[in-house]
């Protein structure tokens, strides 16, 4: 079997996170930031652990201003729904994940101006267009930094130069670079960053999160018990305790600890490096194929490693049903969530099929994928 759906959630994960999380299920089990005997404080110090991996993997220097959340979505959520007030602009752009096109279209309704700026057919966006788009009320731009898609990646820190000169807060959605692409909150200006941890980070599903930087406050998602000040009805002002209300997913983070410290022993180059050379390997593979279109820049210096492809006249859920069927490769078909970017790209509403890789992809793997394709090509013509 051949797990081409990395983008959806990574598969295999590395051995570290699952050592890890059995450990925490047959040693520790108990829960963080409430009582204060000795498994809770060892469930509280995998939390601390993870946070402070996690603050290396993006150069943030405080590992409390990040928050942990179930997946990218909710920290999407809190950060829009947090931050935007009625009457306030926001500018995203056109191939953006419904993770961030429905709140907004939710916060649309609520009265909050939503500017769309258009990308290119490959996915790229210019950065001048969103200072072009600007208004007197505009206060966030939302972008994700690498298109699910295409995997076109975005000129964020342009972007948050852009956002920092015109007094705006930049959130940046994560979730195809996290763990796969340098990320650096400060040297990219990015004021909010969600990101999930079952992807590149390697993390186990259920687990994810919001970096807010100083300064910036919002409204919570949920208040609750934190374990905290328990004397008070009120929610805690400072952070995390502000956003993370309820028994935590110490399972999930101890498992995301494992995989971001995977990430940072592997090194975020290396891991980059590598996965440039098999998306090369796979592009390079498509292109010779007859009948076949590969959408997006075709250039992996603008890419991370996933590529979306039709076959002339062979619906996308047809090649997924094959490759599944008689290959035993498993990929993604469809709109993979994200209407606005097949619009963008235009294969709105067919889809596209999506191939995405990990670390653990071997070139091996990419020729057998290749080979696959060529032969359904080839038979879709006869
Ligand atoms: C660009 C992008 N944003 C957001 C998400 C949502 O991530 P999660 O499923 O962790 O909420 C995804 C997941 O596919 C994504 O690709």
């Amino acid at each position: 079997m051949i797990y081409m759906d990395n983008a959806a959630t990574s598969w295999p994960k590395p051995p570290s996170v699952i050592q890890a999380m059995t450990d925490y299920m047959k040693n520790i089990g108990a829960n963080s930031g409430r009582s204060g005997h000795r498994l809770a404080i060892e469930a509280g110090r995998i939390v601390y652990e993870t946070r402070e991996a996690v603050a290396e993997l993006f150069n943030i220097s405080d590992p409390l201003r990040i928050v942990f959340c179930s997946n990218a979505t909710e920290a999407l959520n809190l950060a829009m729904r947090g931050f935007l007030k009625v009457g306030d602009g926001v500018i995203t752009s056109s191939i953006e994940h419904n993770s961030v096109m429905r709140p907004l279209r939710a916060l649309e309704e609520e009265g909050v101006e939503v500017t769309v700026v258009n990308c290119s057919s490959e996915g790229f966006l210019e950065p001048t267009d969103v200072q072009t788009a600007v208004k007197p009320n505009t206060k966030l731009i939302v972008l994700n930094h690498a298109s699910n898609v295409v995997g076109s990646i975005l000129p964020v820190a342009e972007v948050g130069k852009i956002a920092r000169e015109n007094d705006l807060v930049l959130l940046v959605d994560a979730a195809q670079t996290a763990g796969a692409y340098p990320i650096d909150v400060k040297a990219m200006n990015i004021d909010l960053l969600a990101f999930t941890g079952h992807k590149a980070m390697y993390g186990p599903q259920g687990t994810g999160g919001l970096y807010i930087r100083e300064g910036i406050g919002l409204k919570p998602l949920k208040w609750g018990g934190t374990g905290s000040r328990s004397e008070e009805e009120r929610q805690p002002d400072f952070l995390p305790d502000k956003y993370e209300s309820g028994t935590m997913n110490i399972v999930g983070l101890a498992g995301l600890g494992a995989g971001v410290r995977f990430v940072l022993s592997e090194g975020i180059d290396k891991i980059r490096e590598n996965e440039k050379n098999l998306t090369q390997k796979l592009l390079d593979g498509l292109l010779n194929i007859e009948g076949v279109t590969v959408y997006g820049g075709l250039d992996v210096a603008r890419q991370v490693g996933l590529v979306s492809f039709n076959i002339e006249s062979v619906l996308p859920s047809e090649v997924g049903f094959q490759l599944d069927e008689e290959y035993e490769i498993l990929c993604r078909v469809g709109l993979h969530c994200a209407p606005a970017a097949h619009k963008t790209i235009g294969t709105f509403p067919i889809g596209t099929v999506r191939l995405s890789l990990s670390h653990f992809t071997t070139e091996k793997e990419i020729e057998e994928t290749i080979e696959a394709i060529t032969k359904i090509a080839l038979t879709s013509k006869l």
